[in-house]
């Protein structure tokens, strides 16, 4: 590897699951670039165990926090700073659920109840997340906060579901957090919206293997993979990417500016020498 990237940066990254998960990805790359973090996920999940694991293997500690407690959340910042030896220089929220996908309801016949707490989960989780970090003034100057976000937000993705809307919020929250952070703090809000990615989260949507498939035939680049995620991740950690706010970044291959590919036409099109 290169130049160390974020020597003697400190940060928190949320959603961790198992190896799969991106956030997994990210905390072995910061690690890589000589970044000191602490690890989190909700309590339920690290009752799996495996988190611990990528705790030994990056010297990191374990603070567990539902994203959408605030005591929680209070406590995760408090702790991390104390332990860390400072404030925070990065935070990576790399968090989705949505009770709807999991057990296959209908967008035309969503329960209310599973989309409020899927949106709490998902997206309102991301304004809990940094209205703390605020209160607690927690940030560093020039420090970077991240979320991760999909495409159909803006473009309709029948099965993704009520996600789609929780994602369309989630963006939102960065734009309008994004302002305020900067104001006061000339720390940057962003969002990276990735490929369809085989993760727990991602292989919860319906027929999501036709989706992957789809996805990587229309893109000039093939589908971004969770360790090329991580890594534009890193890059925006970085004192490389200082300007850059309030923004939705496409992490895609392509996918997003792409009407129809070579490989997809090819599927459609009659033989026409017949
Ligand atoms: N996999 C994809 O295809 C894909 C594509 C674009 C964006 N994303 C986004 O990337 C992010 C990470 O997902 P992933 O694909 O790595 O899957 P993942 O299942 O590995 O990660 C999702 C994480 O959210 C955590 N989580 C759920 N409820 C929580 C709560 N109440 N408090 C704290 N954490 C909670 C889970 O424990 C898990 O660690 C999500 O925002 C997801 O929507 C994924």
């Amino acid at each position: 590897m290169s130049a160390k990237l974020l020597e003697g940066k400190r940060g928190i990254i949320f959603g961790a699951l198992d190896e799969n998960s991106i956030a997994w990805k990210v905390a072995q790359q910061a690690n890589e670039h000589g970044a000191k973090f602490i690890l989190t996920n909700a309590p339920v999940a690290l009752r799996m165990g495996a988190i611990n694991k990528l705790a030994e293997q990056t010297g990191s500690e374990v603070i567990p926090a539902d994203a959408t407690n605030m005591e929680d959340l209070e406590n995760l910042f408090k702790q991390a700073e104390e332990k860390l030896g400072g404030k925070l220089d990065f935070v990576l929220h790399s968090i989705g659920m949505s009770i709807n996908v999991r057990k296959g309801q209908h967008y035309t016949d969503l329960n209310y109840d599973w989309m409020a707490k899927g949106w709490d989960i998902s997206a309102v989780s991301f304004h809990k997340v940094m209205q703390t970090a605020w209160k607690l003034d927690s940030m560093n100057e020039w420090g970077s906060i991240m979320a991760l976000t999909y495409m159909a937000a803006q473009r309709t993705f029948p099965d993704y579901n009520d996600m789609a809307d929780n994602k369309s919020y989630l963006e939102s929250i960065a734009r309008s957090f994004g302002y305020h952070w900067g104001v006061r703090n000339k720390v940057r809000v962003n969002t990276i919206s990735q490929s369809p990615t085989a993760t727990t989260a991602g292989s919860g949507v319906k027929g999501f293997d036709g989706f992957i498939n789809y996805a990587d035939k229309m893109s000039p680049l093939g589908n971004a993979t969770a360790d090329e995620c991580a890594g534009y991740v890193i890059s925006m950690f970085s004192d490389l990417t200082r300007k850059v706010t309030m923004q939705n970044l496409y992490h895609d291959g392509g996918f997003s500016n792409v009407g129809v590919s070579d490989a997809v036409m090819a599927q459609f099109m009659n033989n026409e020498s017949e």
